[in-house]
């Protein structure tokens, strides 16, 4: 039903004006509170054994919404209707900017994968936290802060910007991530070095920590596919040894590998972050990757590729204590995020662990041991 829709009618429009009308949709149906609560008894997630603490939280299941879609945290309840059960706004800079030149998002129908080259549009953590203050929770959702650069402040002063931002949305936030892995932000993956990651990252921590009272507010970073397997490594070492709380694996990819031949011919070229199916081995990889590394000793976040239940499943196994999904959403519609909930639980029922935390790196762990 959802595919007949997309394709007679988004499909026919510009791929950002569809998001901003299906945003406007979402919005609309989450503030009608029969309609809300009908369609978030229907979505949401209802399965006891799905329930998962993490990042000292406590969720209904594993999956969320990714960074970008809410980038001004305007759509939570709605998000959070539709079955996302933890959002990830953001990603947010310290001033508010338009991001790129409009086109800047394309979708690769054939080859179920989006290039976005929108360059962090959004108002800017000022007015961010103040619609965050403001917000009346109608459901009990985790609510993930992304923060990133604002484009015009130099490489060298971007712990400043982002200290700008924690100090403003951490007291907002049930987890903050420093987002360094855009492909849309000149020179921010650069950020990802260790030398040039230490200073930002303690900055970021000692911020949360001077800006929130009463918690401790849990910090992570989201890295990019396209870092050698080394650099991997040496984000991870460093995770854990400033106490950070988590990875967030992994963002788009500039590479360009995995897409069919002639479905997107004309596509392929633009400039931007490639999301979505052809996405999906890379980000397993890297994520298998970090919990052989760092095992139980961070929050690992799987995304990048998950169009199924079984690509969740996967993730978990790799090592995944909660997954994410952005761009199958735009191809699959309303339903998936109940689906991949549904399927996780069916899986989880026949597999050989008991709980969805016993599941978490069970993969891994045995590559390893063998
Ligand atoms: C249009 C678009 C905008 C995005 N914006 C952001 C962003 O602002 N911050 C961020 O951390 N990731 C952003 N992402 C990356 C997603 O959060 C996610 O890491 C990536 O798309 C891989 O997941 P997927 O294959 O399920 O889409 C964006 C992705 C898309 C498609």
């Amino acid at each position: 039903m959802y595919k007949l829709f997309f394709n007679l009618v988004f499909k026919r429009m510009d791929p950002e004006q569809a998001h901003y009308l299906a945003f406007r949709w979402i919005r609309l149906a989450a503030r009608v509170p029969v309609l809300r609560t009908f369609v978030a008894a229907v979505l949401a997630p209802r399965h006891k054994e799905l329930r998962t603490e993490a990042l000292g939280l406590r969720m209904h299941g594993p999956f969320g919404l990714a960074a970008g879609f809410d980038k001004n945290a305007v759509a939570i309840d709605g998000m959070s209707m539709l079955g996302f059960d933890h959002i990830e706004i953001g990603t947010v800079t310290g001033e508010p900017q338009p991001g790129n030149p409009k086109k800047r998002l394309f979708r690769l129908v054939p080859d179920r994968a989006l290039i976005n080259r929108m360059g962090f549009n959004n108002e800017g953590s000022a007015a961010v936290a103040e619609r965050l203050a403001a917000r009346k929770a109608v459901f009990r959702t985790t609510v993930g802060v992304n923060i990133g650069k604002t484009k015009v402040v130099p490489e060298a002063e971007a712990a400043a910007d982002y200290v700008k931002s924690t100090e403003r949305l951490a007291r907002h936030a049930d987890y903050l991530v420093v987002n360094v892995s855009s492909p849309n932000t000149p020179g921010l993956r650069n950020l990802q070095a260790t030398e040039s990651l230490r200073p930002l990252l303690t900055a970021v921590r000692e911020a949360a920590d001077r800006s929130v009272t009463g918690r401790r507010v849990p910090l992570l970073v989201k890295i990019a596919p396209d870092l050698a397997d080394a650099d991997i490594d040496a984000v991870a070492d460093l995770a854990v040894e400033l106490g950070l709380d988590g990875i967030i694996a992994t963002n788009t990819t500039i590479a360009r590998d995995g897409l069919g031949l002639k479905s997107s011919a004309g596509l392929v070229k633009e400039t931007g972050g490639l999301s979505g199916a052809p996405l999906k081995e890379r980000s397993l990889e890297v994520l298998g990757r970090l919990y052989a590394r760092v095992g139980d000793r961070l929050v690992l976040i799987g995304v990048g590729g998950i169009e199924n239940a079984e690509d969740a499943w996967q993730r978990i196994l790799a090592g995944a204590t909660l997954v994410q999904g952005y761009s199958a959403f735009i191809y699959e519609g309303p339903f998936w995020a109940r689906a991949i909930h549904k399927g996780l639980a069916a899986r989880l029922a026949t597999s050989p662990y008991a709980t969805l935390a016993q599941a978490v790196g069970a993969e891994t762990r045995k590559k390893a041991a063998a």
